[in-house]
């Protein structure tokens, strides 16, 4: 099977690159960024990469019409950019998914898209069902752009799906592992692993009773395949995580426990880190009976043995990077 993925040099994209490949399929990642995290994949005869931008509706014509089954992961994330881009974020992520869906549904082609636990804002109604509200804030606060254009992008992908285009929505609660972001920047356990690593304070933003579900890579890839693989995933919005819920105070504990430095916790206000265009969601639970229904997997990893993991991975990737700032 060709498989296209858009984003498939990104921390998802490239797992996902890596497990279709070892199953004996032939993937093209399509990807504007770094290709830091698919360099072992570069030589390999069933794995290509095409530097270029879902931006680019000619190239996606091209790329869709020779692939089986479109997996869309391009797009912008990270907090960071929702503060302080939420034009490139908006840009990218709705009119990216356009040309994508547009492409997919002129070559009738299955499309798996990547949303995210971040639509239902901060519904306080948790664990959240598919069809649970979106409770979002004001506009004037940016950190909600993202939310929106994945909302945007979905409903797109619903009026496509009524067109007759297969499709499947996928919404992942906080995916983590070996790759994800650069150290010190991206998502918390990226940022919390720079600071581990140099025996520097974990700062925990707000109180750190705020809760996440952290689900490792290797369940949510297993969740993400079966998607594009069986037949009753097409037309389906489904949550993607674990529902073992774990306060980021918590979190910070757990990695100083793991890691075994010296470091401690240290709490920062959130007004001091992201000024006033953020507000924080408090509780984020997904619940999983249809993920569960539909795709036959459930997340199995334990917190502790996949943030181990993820700590030994990173440790070993600045080890070999010989201390630079590149991993
Ligand atoms: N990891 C998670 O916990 C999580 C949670 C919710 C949703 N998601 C969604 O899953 C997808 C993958 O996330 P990730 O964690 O791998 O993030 P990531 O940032 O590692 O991957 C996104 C990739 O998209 C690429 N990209 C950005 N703009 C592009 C463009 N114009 N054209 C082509 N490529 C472009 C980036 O270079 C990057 O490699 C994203 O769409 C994200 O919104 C991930």
């Amino acid at each position: 099977m060709k498989v296209l993925i858009t984003g498939g040099a990104g921390f998802v994209g490239s797992h996902l690159a890596e497990a279709f490949v070892a199953r004996g399929d032939e993937v093209t990642a399509l990807d504007t960024g770094s290709q830091a995290k698919v360099r072992h994949l570069l030589g390999h005869p069933r794995f290509h990469l095409v530097v270029d931008s879902v931006m680019n509706a000619e190239i996606l014509d091209g790329l869709a019409a020779k692939a089986d089954l479109i997996y869309h992961l391009a797009g912008v994330v990270g907090v960071e950019h929702y503060v302080a881009d939420p034009y490139h974020v908006l840009n990218v992520n709705v009119n990216g998914t356009q040309h994508v869906l547009r492409a997919a549904y002129k070559h009738g082609r299955r499309l798996v898209f990547s949303s995210t636990s971040e639509v239902y804002g901060r519904n306080p109604d948790v664990p959240w069902g598919e069809d649970a509200d979106r409770v979002l804030g004001s506009t004037s606060i940016d950190r909600w752009c993202y939310s929106t254009s994945k909302a945007a992008s979905e409903h797109f992908c619903l009026a496509y799906r009524r067109l007759g285009l297969p499709v499947t929505i996928l919404r992942y609660f906080n995916v983590y592992g070996p790759r994800l972001d650069q150290l010190d920047v991206g998502r918390v356990i990226t940022i919390f692993l720079g600071q581990l690593l140099r025996g520097e304070p974990l700062t925990v933003i707000g109180d750190g009773t705020q809760t996440r579900c952290f689900t490792y890579i290797d369940d949510a890839i297993r969740a993400t395949i079966a998607a594009g693989l069986v037949r009753e995933a097409e037309g389906q919005v489904l949550n993607i995580g674990t529902d073992q819920e774990t306060s980021i105070r918590r979190l910070a504990e757990l990695m100083i426990e793991l890691g075994g430095g010296r470091s401690t916790v240290r709490l920062v206000p959130q007004e001091r880190v992201y000024g006033d265009s953020y507000e924080d969601v408090p509780r984020r639970i997904p619940d999983v009976t249809r993920m569960h229904r539909t795709l036959g997997v459930l997340a199995r990893t334990p917190l502790e043995e996949g943030l181990a993991r993820t700590i030994a991975w990173f440790r070993g990737a600045k080890a070999a990077a010989g201390q630079s700032d590149g991993v």
